[in-house]
């Protein structure tokens, strides 16, 4: 049992994992600004089913509404609170909206993490997951990627402040004798999904009759991971940074199954019984040819293993989707 702090608690992620914490026997505390990235509506929502469930499990969760470059704020929580850990997902997580607003993806995706730093270097809290993504790999012509594979060339803002912020990390290691995870999520998919990633937004244009916007002819490819899956790699990383002393790794958390952009459209098609209107346009900016990890050493340490596959993991997000949407 352990009390931690989340950030970003409100999210897709953030929410799904601190259910799983709260039935472990955790207690949290997390902060979320509700921003406006997308509907808030479904953030409150998020946050009514984690406060249920920590009454269910008779769990302490406190939820401050804040921002993590608030200074003052950040401060006020760490010094009520004794902290065995973190794990942080607030964060600006577009890559398209990045290159549109490159200012603020740095602000709060370096400058709130410098500020978490701060705090728990001030505060003596030793243990923290950082949350970063696969887009980190860029255009890495070696597939599956690896963790040791250079990281040198991301093709969007958002990538460029999740490198930084494992390079921030590493330093607040070696200086601060702080254990830290870094996380390296391979687009993850299931129930809350965020509405503007792709899974989501092909659902609802299906649904609603419109056409699906197809970047590219349909070849480039993603590494779907299950919401569930990354929950459990993510809790075992948590475990293992607080088990072990002088942590510093990086971990790929994926499901290892890439599937083209076409292929995917034709799953969530054959899920609805729809037939797509497919609208093919040009690539974007930013956005890779291939996603798909590598996930050895995550299974050599923590002992994570994917289990849901995508046809599976998509009937699920369709069902929760559609009751989410009153379609039945
Ligand atoms: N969803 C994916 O496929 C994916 C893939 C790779 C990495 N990630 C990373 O995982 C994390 C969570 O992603 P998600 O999909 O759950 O996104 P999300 O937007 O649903 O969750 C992020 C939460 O952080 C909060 N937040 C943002 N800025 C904040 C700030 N300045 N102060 C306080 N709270 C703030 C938001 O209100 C939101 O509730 C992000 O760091 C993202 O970059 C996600």
């Amino acid at each position: 049992m352990a009390k931690i702090f989340i950030t970003g608690g409100a999210g897709f992620i953030g929410s799904t994992t601190s259910e799983r914490l709260l039935k472990e026997g955790n207690d949290i505390v997390t902060i979320d600004n509700f921003n406006n990235y997308y509907d808030p509506k479904l953030k409150e929502e998020n946050l009514r089913i984690v406060e249920n469930c920590a009454k269910q499990y008779h769990r302490s969760y406190q939820c401050i509404r804040g921002d993590i470059r608030d200074k003052e704020v950040m401060n006020k929580i760490f010094e009520e609170n004794n902290f065995d850990a973190v794990i942080h997902w607030a964060a600006n997580a577009g890559v398209r909206p990045s290159i549109e607003d490159p200012l603020f993806y740095v602000d709060v995706n370096i400058n709130g993490l410098m500020n978490l730093l701060e705090c728990m270097r001030l505060h003596h809290v030793k243990k923290l997951v950082f949350i970063s993504s696969s887009s980190v790999y860029g255009n890495n012509k070696k597939v599956p990627f690896s963790e040791k594979d250079p990281v040198d060339n991301p093709i969007s803002p958002y990538a460029a402040t999740k490198k930084s912020g494992e390079l921030l990390c590493y330093t607040y290691h070696a200086l601060f004798d702080i254990d830290v995870s870094c996380l390296r999520y391979f687009t993850v998919y299931g129930p809350r999904q965020r509405p503007d990633l792709a899974i989501n937004k092909f659902t609802r244009l299906m649904l609603e009759g419109k056409p699906i916007p197809m970047f590219g002819d349909g070849t480039t490819s993603r590494d779907y991971t299950y919401v569930d899956d990354i929950v459990d790699g993510t809790i075992r990383s948590l475990k293992y940074t607080i088990d072990h002393q002088d942590v510093y790794e990086i971990f790929n958390l994926g499901g290892s199954h890439p599937i083209s952009l076409k292929g995917l459209i034709d799953v969530i098609a054959n899920t609805l019984g729809i037939t797509p209107i497919i609208d093919q346009l040009p690539m974007q900016p930013g956005d890779v040819n291939i996603t798909y990890s590598d996930y050895t050493h995550a299974k050599n340490l923590l002992d994570y293993e994917p289990q849901v596959r995508i046809e599976e993991g998509i009937r699920n997000f369709v069902d929760w989707y559609k009751k989410e949407n009153g379609y039945e």
